[in-house]
């Protein structure tokens, strides 16, 4: 199994997860809880994250999580879903401090 490092900021917390996860599946690599995250499908929000390095390596934004991001006043291109993210290559994100 292929794995592909996700760097969270602004912890600096390093974790691997097999290639092609949604980000929050972090959430079984670790006992803490990284990425705010609810519904998991792309419909409440909670799970924004802005993508500092790597952001070809999540994949291209479907037009449905454009709209979304575009509705939380998130639009303009560094910011994703995690839940909607794929990790397809290491990639960097940060996260809002807790
Ligand atoms: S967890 Fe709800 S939009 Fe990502």
């Amino acid at each position: 199994m292929e794995l592909k490092k996700l760097t969270l900021l602004p912890q600096g917390v390093e974790i691997l997860l097999p290639a092609g996860s949604p980000l929050t599946d972090i959430e079984y690599e670790t006992p803490r809880r990284h990425i705010p995250f609810g519904c998991r499908s792309g419909a409440c929000g909670a799970c924004v994250v802005e993508v500092v390095e790597g952001a070809a390596g999540l994949g291209e934004p479907d037009p449905e999580e454009l709209d979304f991001l575009e509705d939380l006043g998130k639009a303009g291109g560094t910011y994703r879903l995690a839940c909607q993210c794929r990790l397809k290559d290491s990639a960097t994100i940060r996260v809002a401090a807790d």
